[in-house]
């Protein structure tokens, strides 16, 4: 390669995304209980996914502790070679439980998850169709299937019947939809969801990656708190998220988890999840049976803060049931970094969520809560943003 020209181009892509007010970076956070640590200033951390606060629970850790002491901290090779431990018999046969499936199968992250089930589930001649608001990692994953991909407006399930009913020709059909949006924090309607699929002979699979844990009676999801769990065909679950560690875990029929350990390419290739992280999984479900509390007061949190902005004027996506995630939408890329510039003067670390992440016009602080959050905290968020809404009028 001609080093000088290659590397202009790259510092020219560079300037273009900095110009427009999308350049991303990486910045050292560290973790302090709901705090974290940025430039030296404690902020409350108002950006993880860790809506339970098991990242830095004591019966993680001490899983995590006792895993590596006693087998190690690699699984060592990909699961259908030597890499399947019994740790990981143990977090599939729990999961299946918890989920109210047949069969679990386990995978380095959500995202490979979604990759393996779905090129296993759709290929070449068939149909997938996408919610517009869906992760990207199911995006990707359609993608990357072969598979002839239909996208329709987020929740317009008129739009899909209609792209169900002209996919005839087409082999197998599959539905893929998060349960909770991931920017939004929405959640989808899988009754009528179920319903389409039954009409239209297609498969279900709905990623709950920020259901699991926090919805439902037992905390296994969006399926179990609409009461679908016997319905939805597949489910993708990640421990990266309320679970507090890392891993995807796919949960279907047994046949199913069958199809994916032989086709399921980001299952195949890759090495087994470290019995550390199975460890903390374990755990984790352990934590998520007994500290029920734990999901009650996020969504408290979340039920108040959502009724406290609504009243003063904030335009939040609506939801039937809250979720950990709410929204503020600004509009521009420069109004959204301006508002976590804001939040952050003010004690909160909230980053700016910008296209291609979301749609442009729709950048958007994102706030997630944690169960470790104190009422008090909230108000002072608020006393926040009416300050930013202050400063707004008086620019203009
Ligand atoms: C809806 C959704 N699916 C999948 C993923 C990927 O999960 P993981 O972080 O475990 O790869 C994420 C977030 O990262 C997500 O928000």
């Amino acid at each position: 390669v001609n080093t000088d020209a290659w590397l202009d181009d790259i510092h020219a892509q560079l300037r273009d995304l900095a110009a427009r007010s999308l350049g991303r970076s990486l910045r050292e956070v560290s973790h302090d209980g709901r705090f974290v640590k940025v430039a030296g200033r404690r902020l409350l951390n108002l950006a993880s996914n860790d809506y339970l606060a098991l990242s830095q629970h004591p019966a993680l850790a001490q899983a995590v502790a006792k895993a590596a002491h006693e087998l190690g901290t690699g699984a060592g090779a990909s699961r259908l070679v030597a890499g399947h431990m019994p740790l990981h018999a143990e977090v599939e046969r729990r999961f299946a439980q918890f989920k109210h499936a047949q069969a679990a199968l386990i995978c380095p992250t959500g995202y490979m998850a979604n990759l393996a089930a779905v090129s296993s589930l759709a290929g070449e001649g068939d149909l997938i169709c996408l919610d517009k608001l869906n992760h990207a990692s199911l995006i990707d994953a359609a993608r990357a299937s072969g598979a002839t991909v239909r996208v329709y407006p987020h929740g317009d399930l008129s739009k899909l019947d209609r792209l169900l009913s002209r996919g005839d020709a087409q082999k197998r059909k599959l539905i893929v939809t998060d349960s909770v949006f991931s920017m939004d924090g929405d959640t989808a309607d899988l009754h009528a969801l179920c319903d389409l699929a039954d009409q239209h002979d297609a498969i279900l699979l709905v990623d709950e990656a920020h259901g699991s844990g926090v919805l439902g009676s037992s905390g296994a999801g969006l399926a179990e708190l609409q009461n679908v769990s016997e319905r939805v065909d597949v489910v993708i679950s990640t421990a990266s998220k309320a679970l507090g560690s890392l891993g995807g875990i796919i949960t279907s029929k047994a046949a199913v988890i069958d199809l994916i350990v032989n086709r399921g390419r980001a299952f195949i290739f890759t090495t087994g999840v470290p019995p550390t992280q199975a460890a903390a999984i374990n755990a984790a479900l352990d934590v998520v049976r007994d500290e029920p509390w734990r999901r009650q007061r996020v969504l408290e949190l979340s039920a108040s803060l959502r009724a406290e902005l609504l009243q003063r004027n904030w335009q939040l996506p609506p939801t039937p049931v809250p979720t950990p995630i709410v929204p503020l939408i600004t509009g521009s890329a420069e109004s959204a970094l301006a508002l976590a510039a804001h939040l952050s003067d003010q004690g909160f670390f909230a980053p700016a969520i910008r296209p291609p992440t979301v749609a442009p016009g729709a950048a958007r602080v994102r706030l997630s809560l944690r169960a470790d959050i104190e009422p008090a905290e909230i108000q002072s968020l608020l006393a926040a943003l009416d300050g930013w809404r202050g400063r707004d009028d008086r620019n203009n």
